[in-house]
């Protein structure tokens, strides 16, 4: 039967994955199964500001450049992630003595300079990532703190000045009908009133233990939307605590896979994006930064690359009826 990237493509949908340049260079079955089975890519860290800037003044874009040509020449949407983030900054970043209206030039630079490479290339900018903080403030970064929140208006218009790509603030835990996802909806709504360039919002949508509710997802996506927004889901992944793995476990991520792909088809979110493709290369695979942990086999293929139940159940959701 059809791949689910031809799936996708008959049901007009994106069905992406997260992409590094390591197992694109190195696995054979890695490579194949994201040409087949995908039409839309994230590379996973290669178009941060750490990997990108060894120094100061300088770039180095081998690994996204060779992720974003890898894209390109599949005929794939190519999600860029992420111009503005307060994590995975450049080591060099921490002894910067910088002024405010310094670490401003250098932020607009890095936007300007990012951005306007893959003018041509990149259809969708994560522009502002986790802006947010878990209580709904506006969460304290550098880039707050130079700036104040008028950091994403800026950050939007510097995009909007280099790239037509479509513009995205993105952020996890949001993914329900909650009270973060009720503050970012409502800075999303004020930027939107400041005539500030932005096109979409991006929920991560991590099921880590507590598995957001579809139908709120559904609802969350619709009410997006009515502010006139496209919604993604970006980076979505499915686990279990660690130490509470139910021995149908697969069964379980797949089903939830599927009603998250309905929830998807039925509330207006043309885009599903899953952070990885197979379980081996899963960033939650030895994550040792939480104080919980998860299961490590998250995504719709295992370490080999063979196609999970998970893979089935969101390519049977994609079938039109
Ligand atoms: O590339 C270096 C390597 O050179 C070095 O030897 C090695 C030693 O630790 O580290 C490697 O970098 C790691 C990188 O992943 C690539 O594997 C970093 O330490 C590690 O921190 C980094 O983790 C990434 C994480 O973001 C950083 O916060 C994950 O791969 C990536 O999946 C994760 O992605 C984030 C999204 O960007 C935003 N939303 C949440 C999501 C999950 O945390």
């Amino acid at each position: 039967h059809s791949s689910l990237r031809e799936t996708a493509d008959d049901r007009g949908f994106r069905i992406g994955a997260a992409l590094n340049a390591r197992s694109l260079r190195s696995d054979p079955s890695y490579w194949k199964a994201a040409r087949n089975e995908f039409n839309a890519i994230t590379p996973e860290n290669a178009l941060k500001m750490g990997p990108l800037r060894p120094s100061r003044k300088t770039y180095d874009f081998t690994d996204a450049d060779a992720i974003v040509d890898f894209g390109r020449a599949h005929d794939m949407y190519v999600r860029g992630h992420t111009l503005v983030w307060h994590n995975q900054k450049p080591d060099w970043f921490q002894a910067w003595d910088y002024t405010d209206e310094q670490l401003e030039t250098f932020l607009r630079d890095h936007v300007h300079t990012v951005a306007g490479r893959y003018r041509a290339k990149i259809d969708a900018w994560d522009v502002v990532n986790e802006a947010v903080a878990d209580d709904g403030t506006l969460r304290e970064t550098v880039w707050a703190d130079a700036m104040g929140e008028e950091y994403l208006d800026k950050a939007f218009r510097w995009a909007r000045e280099v790239t037509d790509a479509d513009l995205y603030y993105n952020d996890y835990g949001a993914d329900a009908v909650n009270g973060k996802s009720d503050a970012i909806h409502d800075l999303l709504s004020d930027l939107l009133d400041r005539g500030v360039p932005i096109d979409g919002v991006g929920l991560q949508c991590h099921a880590l233990g507590e598995w957001p509710d579809p139908d709120s997802v559904a609802e969350n996506v619709r009410r997006f939307r009515e502010l006139g927004l496209d919604v993604q889901i970006t980076e979505m992944d499915v686990a279990f605590p660690a130490d509470e793995r139910p021995e149908d476990a697969l069964e379980q991520q797949a089903e939830y896979y599927r009603a998250i792909t309905e929830a998807c088809l039925e509330a207006g979110c043309d885009t599903l994006v899953q952070w990885g493709v197979n379980d081996a290369t899963s960033w939650l695979r030895g994550f040792k930064d939480f104080p919980e942990r998860f299961t490590g086999d998250p995504l719709l293929f295992d370490d080999g690359c063979d196609p999970k139940p998970a893979y089935h159940a969101v390519r049977e959701a994609l079938v039109e009826d």
